[in-house]
């Protein structure tokens, strides 16, 4: 009995740590042809905010509902906001800074 819940534990491990290593962010950051703005969000936003923009992570801000427009997105993620950091320094240009406000405001539904 004890030895069979240990091995059930095993697996659970094996299982887990299998899942992580393929892990839908690393796996599109693989892509070379991913679009600029998506592969700045996802180095830089999706811990917080989550590859689909609604993970609300650390108190982080729901973008698909968000209705922000383009002028307050760049504001925000060049000054930050409370728990939102700056990225200013981060997103150094502005093809870079363009191509992720895009993104972020193409998040809204
Ligand atoms: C450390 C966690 C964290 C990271 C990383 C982060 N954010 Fe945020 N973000 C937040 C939090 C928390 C808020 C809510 C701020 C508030 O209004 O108090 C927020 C709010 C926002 C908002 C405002 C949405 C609204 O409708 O009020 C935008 C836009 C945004 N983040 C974009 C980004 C982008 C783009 C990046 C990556 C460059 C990013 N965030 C990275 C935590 C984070």
């Amino acid at each position: 009995m004890a030895v069979q819940s240990k091995f059930r534990w095993c697996l659970v491990l094996v299982l887990g740590t299998t899942l992580s290593c393929a892990d839908p962010v690393s796996e599109k950051l693989n892509n070379p042809n991913l679009p600029k703005g998506e592969r700045l969000f996802l180095q830089n936003c999706a811990s917080c905010h989550g590859e689909n923009g609604d993970l609300g992570a650390s108190g982080a801000a729901n973008l698909t509902t968000s209705r922000l427009d383009k002028s307050s997105i760049l504001e925000i993620i060049s000054l930050g906001k409370n728990g939102m950091p700056s990225f200013k320094g981060v997103i150094n240009s502005a093809s870079e800074m363009d191509s992720l406000v895009n993104y972020v405001s193409n998040l809204q539904r």
